[in-house]
């Protein structure tokens, strides 16, 4: 009797235990996983974090190439800028009185401090300042052209996407390489960029062992909440 009576039982179960369902995602009792199970997921999503964070990847010209240590984690949240939200930079600032941009409020700062450091007998000279994602990936797509290899770039070229210039308030000051450093103008930013909300962005020595660029100012006025995806 016993016997019929568990029989009983057990072919009134479903022989499938159906999920519950909340909305449209399906949510499996607690009871039916084991903490073996529950830990074993747990794991296999920390792996899969690890391997996520582990493979940040670009792809240039149809190809992948992992993004340099340095550069992980600091992708810039730009939004494309409007060609009415930028003012050109004059050309007496601009090395070869090339045509660069900036955010107009970055522009008028950058203009006060050249005027600043003309009183004080410098020049400052733009080199480069707003680069779209799309430029920045052209510069890679140049300098691949002229034989040189991505990690040859990516020394100096923050992958697209990755790139403070998005931002628009941002200048490379000229020459934009290591003798910038060397120069008075920079002795100059260094103890007046600040007046005028402009600091280097990769200083020397910095713990993250970021390459120094010293040449590389980001606007940014204290009033404004810092992050990395606001344009300032
Ligand atoms: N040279 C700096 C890192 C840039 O490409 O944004
Ligand atoms: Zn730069």
């Amino acid at each position: 009797m016993k016997n019929i009576l568990t029989l009983l039982i057990l072919i009134s179960l479903p022989l499938v235990s159906v999920p519950l369902v909340i909305g449209c995602s399906p949510v499996v009792p607690l009871e039916e996983v084991s903490p073996q199970q529950s830990a074993a997921a747990a794991s296999r999503h920390t792996r899969v974090e690890a391997v996520a964070k582990k493979t940040e990847i670009i792809t240039l010209a149809g190809k992948g190439y992992p993004v340099p240590k340095q550069w992980q984690g600091r992708r810039v949240a730009s939004r494309a800028l409007g060609f009415e939200e930028l003012a050109l930079i004059p050309g007496q600032l601009s090395h070869e009185h090339s045509k660069l941009y900036l955010l107009k409020d970055a522009q008028q700062a950058l203009i006060a401090m050249a005027a600043a450091a003309r009183e004080d007998g410098i020049q400052l000279c733009v080199h480069s300042s707003y680069r779209s994602s799309w430029y920045q990936r052209k510069i890679f797509a140049r300098m691949f052209a002229q034989g040189r290899s991505y990690e040859d770039v990516i020394r100096y070229v923050a992958p697209p996407g990755y790139s403070e210039h998005a931002l628009g308030t941002v200048v490379d000051f000229y020459p934009s390489n290591w003798r910038f450093a060397a120069t008075p103008a920079y002795r100059w930013l260094q103890q007046h960029g600040s007046e005028f909300s402009f600091q280097e962005s990769y200083p020397q020595d910095q713990p993250d062992g970021h390459p120094w660029e010293a040449w590389h100012w980001r606007w940014q006025p204290r009033q404004h909440v810092l992050s990395r995806s606001h344009p300032f």
